[in-house]
């Protein structure tokens, strides 16, 4: 992955990040996931009354992908207003289809926090391999 093509998939994880849905944390999130076939899907956090019904924005960009027919990916660039890296659920989520992609953490000046596979940020994850 070229720095363009990272500094490009920041910018389109920035931009997802304003359709957020966050009245309860404000804390805006916006995932942009590149996948192995060159397709771009966004994402960005859906909050819910009943907290815990509450969607992340990386899960809300493989399920749209995954949707869609494509199932391996190459990287994902995740924004917030600090940088925060993506939670346990979203690392196991994304570990099922590619725990080789490149994760890429930015803040909204697009500064980068992190920048490493997913199989090392979920050491020893468990995956479709991991059943009998
Ligand atoms: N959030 C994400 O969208 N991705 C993460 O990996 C961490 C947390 C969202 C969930 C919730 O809407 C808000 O950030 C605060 O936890």
């Amino acid at each position: 992955m070229t720095e363009a093509q990272k500094k490009a998939l920041i910018a389109a994880a920035i931009q997802a990040s304003e359709h957020a849905y966050a009245p309860y944390s404000h804390y805006h999130v916006g995932a942009a996931l590149l996948t192995s076939t060159g397709k771009i899907l966004l994402g960005c956090n859906v909050e819910n009354a009943s907290y815990g019904a509450t969607i992340c924005a990386e899960r809300t960009a493989v399920v749209k992908a995954v949707s869609e027919g494509e199932r391996d990916f190459e990287a994902i660039a995740v924004a917030t207003q600090n940088g925060g890296s993506p939670c346990g659920i979203c690392r196991q989520f994304m570990f099922e289809f590619s725990p080789e992609m490149q994760v890429i953490i930015a803040d909204f000046s697009g500064k980068i926090h992190l920048d490493m596979p997913l199989k090392e940020l979920l050491p020893g994850g468990f995956g479709p391999h991991s059943l009998p």
